[in-house]
């Protein structure tokens, strides 16, 4: 549908965008990339050519200026665009609504603005589980109720709610909502991985501060809770398998409003976690119970055959992949 047309990406500097842009320029996609680093470093857009053997077009800015938007849109015939940029930090958006607001509403909306403008009425969305709140049941299908219980997360949900609504007033929009559950890993090579400007809050970075020694210990948020160990259970996925996910719905784009899981549909806790990245990297990881942190559920994982079967995308990469790749990146890209 959309070969040799331009794809936009937004945020495509940032951890899954990077990799995203990879797989895209690999499948032959000539794309357009915009990125203001609030979450990543400019070095990630030489990367992803080195990595790729291919050239891209780069604008430095803010999907919440109106006017670099519209240039970007003057200068190249953008067909789709796969919306990453946004805040993704619960924590700080609990701290900071506006700015989450802000950035990840406003600057979509923005964005929407600018592409209906220009005809272009096609976006693949960086949704995300947390739109299922507290699931009530696990594995967690598309079907599953939706409630927020953090700013973050209603950020996403009230993207995916402009969507549904700009769906309806105009039946020529397409969307595909892409509700990622843990992305985790790195690229084979090493070379891109998640490289987040200041202090992680995701379990993996954590884990690997803990074994670098880069902090004392991990903290193990809670062990009572109703689950095989105790601890809570995530599905985690290979940040590779989430980037074709976007390649796959991208091939697959049609009118109307789709959401889709991108997940393993497996789940691990997270001394689960511990164990098997101590186990395939061989490093110990000290680690101490702490209480519980607010907000968390006890289990989040995915069903995901609506996105084998409609977009012929399945994960592939296991948890040793998983560990193993975002391993190599911590080594080879120590500060
Ligand atoms: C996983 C498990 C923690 C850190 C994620 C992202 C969030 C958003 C929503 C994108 C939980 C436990 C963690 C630590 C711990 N992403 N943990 N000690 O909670 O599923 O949220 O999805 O949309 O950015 O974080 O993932 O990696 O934060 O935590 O025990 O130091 O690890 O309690 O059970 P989560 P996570």
């Amino acid at each position: 549908m959309f070969k040799n047309k331009t794809i936009l990406i937004t945020g495509g500097a940032g951890f899954i965008g990077s990799h995203t842009c990879v797989e895209l320029l690999n499948g032959g996609h000539e794309i357009v990339v915009v990125d203001n680093f609030a979450n990543s470093k400019p070095k990630a857009i030489d990367i992803v050519q080195q990595l790729s053997g291919k050239s891209l077009k780069f604008y430095e800015g803010d999907i919440c200026d109106a006017n670099l938007l519209e240039r970007i849109f003057a200068e190249n015939d953008i067909s789709c665009v796969i919306h990453f940029a946004g805040y993704k930090a619960v924590a700080e958006s609990v701290a900071q609504p506006l700015m989450y607001y802000h950035n990840n509403v406003y600057g979509t909306i923005v964005l929407l603005e600018v592409m209906k403008k220009h005809g272009c009425k096609s976006m693949i969305f960086s949704s995300s589980a947390t739109v299922y709140g507290i699931p009530e049941t696990a594995p967690i299908t598309e079907e599953a109720r939706l409630g927020v219980i953090n700013p973050y997360g209603r950020t996403k949900l009230v993207i995916e709610d402009i969507c549904r609504d700009l769906s309806a007033s105009d039946s020529e929009w397409c969307f595909s909502l892409l509700r990622y559950f843990n992305p985790v890993g790195a690229h084979e090579s090493g070379k891109l991985g998640e490289d987040p400007n200041g202090i992680p809050n995701n379990l993996m970075p954590v884990i690997m501060q803990a074994a670098s020694g880069k902090i004392a210990e991990l903290k193990v948020f809670g062990n009572d809770y109703p689950t095989r160990d105790g601890t809570c259970i995530r599905d985690y996925i290979h940040v590779v398998d989430l980037a074709k996910g976007h390649v796959a719905a991208l091939n697959c784009m049609k009118q109307g409003v789709e959401a889709y899981n991108l997940g393993t549909g497996n789940g691990y806790s997270v001394l689960e976690m511990i164990e098997a990245f101590g186990r395939v990297n061989n490093v110990n990881i000290p680690y101490q119970i702490a209480s519980r942190r607010q907000g968390d559920a006890a289990e989040c994982w995915s069903e995901p055959r609506k996105a084998e079967r409609e977009l012929g995308w399945k994960a592939q990469l296991g948890l040793e992949q998983m560990c193993r790749d975002a391993w190599e990146f911590v080594q080879k890209n120590k500060k």
